[in-house]
């Protein structure tokens, strides 16, 4: 495999509402990630992708962009922007941007003129159809609830397409001007020293365009939007097309949000010429969404989702890499997820650390993520700010929940959980902010902080130092970065392990998720292991090795 610069870095993710506020007014902004990123450099984190921070109404929190070309101003300007190019390249640090091009914000001026005049240039900017029968044009629902099709105002039989919120119709991918225009737009900002993208949503860009009727499978009468997309065949001429246009000649960056996306397509997105770097591997979080809402939910089936992930570890050795994540904004806390409750503590925020980030394939660390932050339960649904949320809430009211088990529901699964504000130091408001945050702030920020957690040696983030550390060290990243990933002792359905294999160099990774001890015959390994590399408990090795519950080991 050709070697790509980004294959040894780690990624970090920032939700910039909430990252850190310099101006006081509640809200996270540049200047704010200006003033940590040599806290960033300290984890050991290169590439930083920070969600949108482009003009935007904020109905779906910036995936909603009004202007491609302007900075909002909750976040600051373009001058702070630039800025912050300028000090992430000082620090040897790549700055990337969300790339949300399925869909603009009904406040961007295409829309605007496109609903000013719908037969015009810009009504082919977006999806204009008939209504069929005095109905929407067919009958698909929304990933935010509800018909994907609404009226053009004025207009008696004329919807447009929107497959999210009402509020980001989605843009026309199969005119050639649209796609000119979103070229130029990302070869703009990546000119400016932007070093790539998170690719949003991008599977949506293709369409079944003659948007068919499909048998429902929801007593509302509606069929999921995805079987849309699922019909439609030709996103890989769009995408070869994007690729090169903008990232090729930038060598950026790009990694992908993709779901559902056709097997055979595999090598396309992210092989050795694939369209992106690498795309997320989202095989832990589709596990406990629950096929149809909230009211069919379960808990994360721990050796499923081990299991799951070798698999995805095994098809994507010979293919390339994924970016290996446990939470995002759209996600709870993964520790809260993930983590048993008997586990849900220090030694077993770092064991699911130590799992997943000796894995093959690109980390990527959800500010807060590195100090084990946990879900934030809010008192009331009126307390959520996240759209989703409350479709899903009273989506599971509809179906017999009460309100009291919606609202255990949103607890568990809220985008909202993560969204809350990065807990600095034990000051008022966790040190994000001097003002009113925007965001509550979970009530166990004194316990759990940065500043706290820098002091002592023990702490999470010192462990995810030292992980982060490893993963780089001459001796062992290249078996971290390129080995091959191997099971071992997958009888023991509560033990996540596995070896990395690079030629003859071996790392042996254990993590024991049960509620008891686990005994191992090391000697059954073909290698002989002599060295502990890290450890999140203290430990002597033996051949009959016991690990204690939430005890996880490196081994060389
Ligand atoms: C995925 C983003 O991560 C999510 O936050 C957003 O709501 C949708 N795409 C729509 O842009």
């Amino acid at each position: 495999m050709k070697k790509q610069w980004w294959h040894d870095k780690v990624a970090y993710q920032i939700y910039p509402k909430s990252f850190c506020d310099s101006n006081s007014d509640g809200i996270g902004d540049i200047n704010g990630i200006i003033s940590k990123l040599d806290y960033l450099k300290s984890l050991g984190v290169d590439i930083v992708w920070i969600s949108p921070m482009y003009k935007s109404p904020f109905v779906d929190q910036g995936y909603d962009i009004s202007d491609y070309y302007a900075i909002d101003e909750k976040f600051g300007t373009m001058e702070d922007f630039e800025n912050l190019l300028a000090e992430a390249k000082k620090r040897d640090m790549y700055i990337l941007m969300d790339l949300v091009v399925n869909h603009c914000s009904d406040e961007h001026e295409w829309f605007k003129k496109a609903m000013a005049d719908p037969h015009g240039k810009y009504g082919d900017y977006f999806y204009i159809r008939e209504g069929k029968d005095g109905k929407e044009p067919s009958n698909y629902r929304g990933y935010f609830g509800g018909n994907t099709w609404d009226k053009v105002p004025g207009e008696d039989n004329l919807y447009y397409f929107h497959a999210f919120h009402k509020r980001q119709p989605d843009l026309n991918w199969e005119n050639p001007e649209v796609r000119e225009e979103i070229y130029k737009m990302m070869n703009w900002w990546l000119d400016k020293g932007l070093r790539g993208f998170r690719i949003d949503a991008i599977i949506n860009i293709k369409k079944n365009t003659l948007f068919p009727t499909y048998e429902p499978d929801g007593e509302d009468g509606l069929v999921r939007v995805t079987r849309n997309v699922e019909d439609a065949d030709g996103i890989n001429d769009f995408l070869r097309e994007m690729k090169e246009k903008t990232f090729a000649p930038h060598n950026a960056f790009t990694v992908g949000e993709v779901f559902n996306l056709k097997k055979e397509d595999m090598v396309a997105f992210v092989g050795e010429d694939g369209h992106f770097s690498t795309m997320f591997d989202f095989t832990g979080e589709i596990l406990d969404t629950g096929h149809r809402d909230w009211t069919d939910t379960s808990r994360i089936d721990f050796t499923e989702w081990r299991d799951l992930t070798f698999k995805s570890q095994a098809e994507m050795q010979d293919i390339g890499f994924l970016a290996n994540i446990v939470e995002n904004h759209d996600e709870p806390r993964g520790a809260s997820r993930y983590l048993p409750e008997y586990a849900c503590n220090d030694d077993g925020k770092k064991m699911l650390a130590t799992a997943y980030i000796m894995l093959r394939g690109i980390p990527f660390i959800y500010q807060g993520q590195e100090i084990g932050m946990v879900n934030c339960p809010r008192e009331d649904i009126s307390c959520y700010d996240d759209i989703a949320s409350h479709d899903r809430y009273n989506k599971a009211i509809g179906r017999g929940f009460t309100p009291a088990q919606a609202l255990e529901a949103c607890h568990r699964h809220s985008r909202d959980n993560a969204r809350t504000p990065v807990h600095w130091d034990d000051s008022d408001n966790a040190g994000f902010t001097d003002g009113t945050p925007w965001a509550p702030v979970d009530k166990d920020y004194k316990e759990i902080n940065v500043a706290k957690q820098e002091k002592d040696e023990n702490s999470v983030l010192s462990y995810y130092k030292k992980l982060i550390a490893l993963r780089k060290s001459p001796n062992y990243s290249e078996r971290i970065v390129y080995g091959e990933t191997i099971p071992v002792f997958t009888e023991e359905k509560m033990l996540f392990g596995y070896e990395r294999k690079c030629e003859t160099d071996t790392i042996l990774v254990l993590c024991n998720f049960a509620d008891k001890d686990i005994t191992l015959d090391l000697t059954k390994l073909q290698k002989k292991y002599t060295k502990v590399l890290l450890s999140n408990k203290p430990v002597e090795l033996c051949d009959k090795l016991v690990l204690t519950p939430a005890e996880a080991l490196i081994l060389d």
